[in-house]
């Protein structure tokens, strides 16, 4: 396994349409166990194969109450019902969040990794996680779903961050004052 580089926005591949698994062989194996190892490196929650630079319908899901994480082939959302804000950032977006609308609740399918089929349904953050990463797959963003009174917002870095940044006189700054909420 090993750890992948994350592509980050705005280059091209975050927008472009990922292709349909037709097998699910070694080397979407390996892709999906390096996903699952680039992502646990960076302590986030989910990622899409785009991400990675692969065009392949992917995804890979790790939920902080679960030691496993989960792995989606061609996944697809069914259903949608409801709507809720929540806060979302990407790994792809770094440094950055905003308060977005996502579904109450989902119903997802596809196949897991060993080509078992599933159908599901699904609320809470997997939902969430499930409707960011199968956006991923579509070439779609969560800035694309910012509305006018929800705002990006620059993150502080980490503490540690921050005093290096302190020694090197750059101070962090917020892009936009209004809070999210
Ligand atoms: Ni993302």
């Amino acid at each position: 396994m090993a750890v992948l580089p994350i592509i980050e926005y705005p280059h091209t591949v975050l927008r472009r349409r990922a292709k349909r698994v037709r097998l699910i062989d070694r080397r979407v194996q390996r892709l999906a166990d390096d996903m699952v190892e680039t992502l646990r490196s960076a302590r986030g929650v989910g990622l899409a194969a785009n991400q990675v630079g692969a065009l392949q319908r992917v995804i890979v899901i790790q939920l902080p109450d679960e030691a496993g994480a989960r792995v989606y082939v061609n996944p697809k959302i069914v259903h949608r019902e409801g709507y809720r804000e929540v806060e979302e950032g990407c790994l792809s977006i770094p440094g950055y969040m905003a308060r977005i609308t996502r579904s109450l609740w989902i119903r997802a399918k596809g196949l897991d990794r060993r080509s078992g089929t599933f159908h599901f349904r699904a609320d809470g953050l997997l939902a969430q996680a499930l409707e960011h990463e199968i956006d991923h797959l579509n070439g779609i963003l969560y800035i694309d779903h910012l509305k006018s009174h929800q705002k990006l917002v620059e993150l502080e870095p980490e503490p540690d961050l921050r005093q290096a940044a302190a020694v090197a006189g750059w101070r962090p700054h917020v892009l936009a004052h209004d809070p999210p909420d």
